[in-house]
Parts: structure tokens; sequence; C-alpha cells
């Protein structure tokens, strides 16, 4: 839709410049953000395309003395006092309006589900992301809008599992090790290295940045029970702000402490449940009441946080919310851990083994090269 676009009309005044697109979309702009952003070679560095403008050398009550549509309606070419010429492409600057709709960050949306909605588990094979840039833009794709995929087919041995994440982006170290081994273990320092059930839960909330994406990787599953369980979080937000709008709103604003002890490490972070970016979207969930410290809300917020997180938890809870399924050996369940919220049925260790090896890696480097991805397929 960018690509087609041009510009119809512009009108001037001390503050901005409006311009129509031929949509009919119209957006205004600030004078300094159009001298600031100036797309020639002078004002970002040829190579690293970084800015080398001074923003706060320019006039900050500048503005451009002559202005002018190209005659196909494609280039906005605006002068500025000292000569300095600025040539906008239409498709750029519509790509760009900060004015009154999102700028697009060149991602999918989320698309929020329940076991009801989702037609089926998004998926696909393992061999496509680790040999093909498609594969690893499609399975990108999948954890951007649907928050989850599961890749089939993975070897089922030990190092597999990093392989396929360094395919997406980093590995993320952690107090558990760059990488991990779920089992039920004779010393746990976490629940998860347990038999029990694990509720619906994101992991480690009690970090600055909780990891992005995590990996699950399904080595052996012959024990009775151990299935799986997936919950979009943001579905559940969704359903907590229509029923119940002021424990939504104090989900937002009270902190949870959250905490992660053993004799190595005494990791702590305070935040809300749930947050917003900027524009107002959802952006990260915070739920882990196994991590949940002792809690220092003040007296006022106490009863408040209390009655949030159980009408939360209420909503996390329901059968049509809980997507479950068991894991086969070579199966990885890829989800974002700051929105999708993850389980597992409680296992018989005596019955058999369940073995997962699991890593994390961060969203931006994710991000990223979907992005990448898309520019190349447009060159
Ligand atoms: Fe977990």
């Amino acid at each position: 839709m960018h690509d087609q676009a041009s510009l119809t009309s512009f009108s001037a005044n001390e503050v901005a410049l409006s311009i129509e697109f031929n949509s009919g979309f119209t957006s205004r702009f600030h004078w300094l953000w159009l001298r600031e952003n100036c797309v020639c070679n002078k004002c970002h560095h040829p190579q690293t395309w970084e800015r080398t403008v001074d923003t706060f050398l320019l006039d900050r009550d500048i503005r451009a003395k002559q202005i002018e549509i190209s005659s196909s309606g494609e280039m906005l070419n605006l002068v500025w006092p000292d000569g300095h010429i600025t040539a906008y492409m239409a498709s750029w600057l519509l790509q760009h309006a900060y004015d009154n709709h999102d700028v697009n960050d060149g991602l999918p949306d989320a698309v929020v589900w329940t076991k009801e909605s989702l037609p089926e588990k998004p998926s696909i094979d393992a061999a496509e992301v680790m040999e093909t840039e498609a594969g690893v833009s499609t399975l990108i794709y999948q954890l951007k809008e649907v928050g989850f995929s599961i890749v089939k087919n993975l070897p089922p041995e030990i190092g597999m599992v990093e392989k396929l994440a360094q395919r997406v982006g980093y590995l993320r170290d952690t107090h558990f090790g760059i990488d991990f081994t779920v089992e039920s273990k004779p010393q746990p320092n976490n629940v998860a290295y347990t038999s029990i059930e694990l509720k619906a839960h994101t992991d480690l909330p009690n970090l600055e940045t909780p990891p992005g994406i995590q990996f699950l990787h399904c080595l052996l599953a012959d024990a009775t029970g151990g299935e799986s369980l997936l919950v979009d979080g943001f579905a559940a937000v969704q359903l907590l702000c229509q029923e119940n709008p002021s424990a939504y709103e104090d989900l937002l604003r009270i902190p949870v402490n959250f905490r992660f002890v053993d004799k190595e490490w005494d990791l702590r972070w305070n935040s809300p449940t749930i947050r917003l970016d900027q524009k107002g979207r959802l952006e990260e969930i915070r739920y882990h009441n196994a991590l949940t410290a002792t809690r220092e809300t003040g007296f006022d917020d106490m009863t408040k946080l209390y009655d949030g997180l159980r009408a939360f938890t209420q909503i996390l809870r329901r059968k049509e919310l809980e997507l479950k399924f068991k894991l086969e050996p070579g199966d990885v369940m890829v989800f974002h851990n700051r929105r999708v919220l993850h389980g597992r049925a409680e296992f018989d260790p005596n019955s058999g083994s369940r073995k997962l090896r699991g890593c994390y890696v961060d969203c931006d480097q994710a991000w990223s090269k979907l992005r990448v991805s898309q520019a190349m397929n447009k060159l």
C-alpha cells in the first residue's frame, strides 16, 4: 500500500506542514521534524545511516522557504533557509506519519486467541527453519502474531534446540544457564524441576527484562501425564478489562515483588502484572505466583492487588482459554514468554521419563530478523 502512495496537496502554518495523500489521509509534520529527518547523505552517515545532523543546533523555529510536490506526486521537495534541500518520498512520509495513526513498526499485530477461536496450532517443520530464511521468518511471524508455534521433527538430541534458537537470535544466558534441562531432579532449585503441576505462568518475572522467546524441546515423553499448557495472556487481559475494569486498572498500576533466591542468587524485580506500550497496546505480562516474594505493596493497595490477581487468575484458568496438548519427542514448543503463559500437568516420574531441553532468546533480535527479511523481499 505504501509503495503506491503519492501526495495531492499541502498547507503550511507556523508549526507544521499538513500533507494530504492520494488516499485522502492527511497528516501534519512539524517543521523541525521535517528538517531533522532529512534523508540526504549529509544528514545521515552514508554507511551506517545513523543521524549526523545535530538536531539541537537547528533553529527550533525553522521553516522551509520553498515547498513543492513533484509532478508525479511521489516526492515532497523542501528548501530550507540556508539552501539545504530535503526530498522525501511520499511512501516514506506515509510510513512515518505520526499525527493521528499508528506508525507502522514493520511487524504483524498480535491476534488474540482462545482454545475455541484458534483453528489449529501454528506449526512449522524444523528442517524449514534450520535450512531456509523463509522458514525462520514464518516461525517469527507466528510468534509475533499468535505468540507461539510448534516446531516439528527436530531430532530429540541434546544441543539441537540451541541450534534452532540461534536461527532466531542470540541465546540468552540466565541464572539457569544458557540452556537447561527440564526434568524431575533430586535437588530442585525451581518447581519446574519437579514432577508437580505447573499452573500457567510467565518465566523469570523477577528479572528486569524477562526473556522474550522460550524454546522447549521435547526429548522424552513416556511418563504418564505432563501435558503442556498454553494460555494467551493478551486474551485474558482483554477479558479482564471488559469484565472487571477496576481490577484491570489495579494490575496496570500496582507493582508485584518478584524474587528468585538460592545459594548463589537473590534476583529481584518489581513490576505491575500488565504493561502497555506508549500507544496503549498490550506489551507484557508478568505472572508467576511461585516467584512472588513477600508482598510489599503499600497498605492501601494490598487488598486491591489480591483482588485484581484473583480476578485475573480466575480468567487465566478458564477451560476455554487453556490449550492443552502432549508434546512428542522432536516437538519444540516456542512461545513469546511475555505474552503467552505456559504450564504443564503433573506427571508420574515412576511411569517413565519426561525430559525437555530449553533455552531463551530475546524478542528484539527476532523482530529484527523479520523486518530485515521483509525488506529483502521488497528489493
Ligand atoms: Fe516456566
